[in-house]
């Protein structure tokens, strides 16, 4: 039986380049969201909406915007208008607006964009057997003979507003579908009518229209087509990738290194079907190759929320860059090696002389993303990134010697509710566990340590406890309040204990800080037990803690 898919032949180019060469400087950006994304939306934007998403294209720092298809569309006419007359374009921004290649539809065209200081009529005709046999039902020469006429009313519709600088864009529809040769030589002839003068340069877009074949061969395409086109120094070579198979990055990206000078792409790759090429994606990656890309996605959150709200399409939580998860560690070994390059990122990007973290593509904040949410904590979570969380949200370093036991008990809990557990879920059990463990045998009242009157380096400690619910002073003088503390309490007739570990360290940030003590006792049986005290006053701190783990000994 035969198959009802084959694989699309190779392109057929000798000796190509691209693949050694290395993109060192930005392409130039057209952001096409206003037509090729507003026309896949189920609710294309509202004029209202479609000011915002302006603005919003504006403050990122595009240069070429594609605003609408006025012949086609009354409210991308009167859009068109409004920016004209409202006078809402910068003198450093370009518009464009398409058209299909008919005489009939280009005076309109030309019109609506009347009044702009400077403007690109972008005009298209599917060039591909498949369209022009199939669905135009023209032959080559016909398609070539439109070409001209819709050229030569370009220019005679631009001639009557004479105020405005007309340049053109041209895209082959289908590009990356169309025989090479009639390809290039319908841009050769569209280059030749328009025929630019000066430093002007024709813009010849490339599309994919549909992505059919894999992205090695969109590069190999363009560099085949560069070759070939006779009219190359006339012309900007413009990249135009749908995402079908997934790879519309990859192939933006492979051609920018096959002679693609020229990027068309849409916020969040809306466009029909998969989409367009995501632009943030490939300007983010080429600013993370160290290329100045001119557009801003410093407030990517902020992007977000806009094109969120105005499309009413949440990027997948994995969407690189801006994706809710993409910043995120669960697995214990990831967030342990997070964890240990974090507090020492200044000395990572000084050893690698540029930025450089396990399992983190770009630093956050780059984006407008801060750390916090950046270790997430479930069952799978372990030590390092639980030890994270805390420090983050609460500015306490724990000790290594407890890490272990509190990633234990975290993940029981996590095993036990099966699903993400917050991190006011996890301060909750910190703080249930060790600051307040209950039940509680013994309540620490009060604890007033004072210096000796005859020997100030001799503590006295005198100490009120509620012990299994009955009041009781005890008191013991020693060399420090901690001493004096424990030597009071264990005139209490509790079990014998001895502390095995105690640090002390600081809690929250900046002026806001106050003294944490972490403690482990030692019971007669073996039994360890930690308790953590958190306090204005370091003293008082201590001694929480220790009342904190003699509690949990009791239990
Ligand atoms: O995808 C495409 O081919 C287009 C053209 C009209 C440029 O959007
Ligand atoms: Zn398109």
């Amino acid at each position: 039986m035969q198959s009802k898919y084959k694989a699309v032949p190779p392109v057929g180019i000798e000796n190509r380049t691209w693949p050694d060469r290395q993109i060192t400087s930005s392409p130039r950006w057209c952001a096409v969201d206003l037509r090729d994304g507003n026309q896949a939306l189920p609710n294309p934007l509202t004029f209202e909406q479609k000011k915002e998403y302006w603005r919003l294209l504006l403050e990122i720092g595009y240069k070429e915007i594609e605003v609408g298809f006025p012949s086609a569309s009354k409210d991308d006419y009167e859009f068109t208008r409004w920016l004209i007359e409202a006078k809402q374009v910068p003198d450093d921004v370009v518009i464009s607006v398409l058209a299909p290649s008919r005489p009939d539809l280009i005076a309109k065209t030309v019109e609506s964009l009347r009044g702009a200081k400077r403007c690109v009529v972008h005009i298209y005709i599917a060039t591909s057997d498949l369209h022009r046999e199939h669905v135009l039902g023209k032959t080559r020469p016909e398609q070539i003979e439109m070409l001209r006429a819709s050229i030569a009313t370009i220019k005679s519709e631009a001639a009557k507003y004479p105020q405005t600088r007309y340049e053109l864009e041209f895209s082959p529809e289908e590009f990356t579908d169309t025989d090479m040769d009639y390809g290039v030589e319908v841009c050769d002839f569209v280059v030749d009518q328009w025929n630019p003068q000066g430093d002007e340069k024709v813009i010849l877009n490339l599309p994919a229209t549909v992505e059919r074949r894999p992205p090695n061969h969109y590069a190999d395409m363009i560099e085949l087509f560069c070759r070939k086109l006779k009219n190359r120094a006339r012309s900007v070579i413009s990249l135009h990738a749908h995402n079908d198979m997934g790879c519309a990055v990859a192939a933006t990206t492979l051609s920018l290194q096959a002679g693609g000078e020229r990027v068309e792409g849409t916020l969040f790759g809306h466009g029909e079907r998969t989409g367009n090429v995501d632009s943030i994606i490939v300007a983010l990656n080429l600013q993370y190759m160290g290329i100045d890309t001119g557009l801003n996605f410093s407030k990517l959150s902020h992007v977000n929320e806009v094109v969120t709200r105005l499309t009413g399409f949440t990027p997948h939580p994995r969407h690189p860059y801006v994706g809710d998860l993409v910043y995120s560690a669960f697995s214990g070994s990831h967030q342990d090696a997070i964890h240990k390059c974090l507090l020492k990122k200044d000395a990572m990007m000084e050893t690698f002389g540029q930025w450089k973290i396990p399992y983190l593509h770009i630093d956050p904040s780059d984006v407008g993303r801060n750390f916090e949410k950046m270790i997430r904590i479930n069952s799978q979570s372990g030590k390092g990134g639980i030890a994270h969380v805390i420090e983050s949200e609460h500015g306490i370093h724990l000790p290594r010697w407890m890490q272990n036991e509190l990633a234990s008990r975290v993940q029981v809990y996590a095993e036990a509710v099966a699903r993400e557990v917050s991190s006011k879920e996890l301060w909750q059990l910190f703080t249930e566990t060790y600051v307040n463990p209950s039940p509680s045998q013994l309540d620490l009242v009060n604890f007033w340590p004072y210096p000796d009157e005859k020997i100030p380096s001799i503590i006295q400690a005198k100490v009120e406890v509620s012990l299994h619910g009955k009041k009781q002073i005890v008191e013991a003088r020693e060399n420090g309040p901690v001493a004096a503390f424990v030597a009071a309490v264990k005139k209490l007739g509790l079990p014998e204990f001895t502390l095995e570990h105690y640090e002390e360290s600081k809690a929250g940030h900046g002026s806001q800080a106050e003294a944490v003590t972490f403690v482990q006792l030692k019971g007669p049986d073996g039994k360890l037990a930690i308790g953590v005290g958190i306090h204005a006053n370091i003293s008082q701190a201590a001694v929480k803690a220790i009342t904190a783990a003699i509690n949990k000994l009791l239990h």
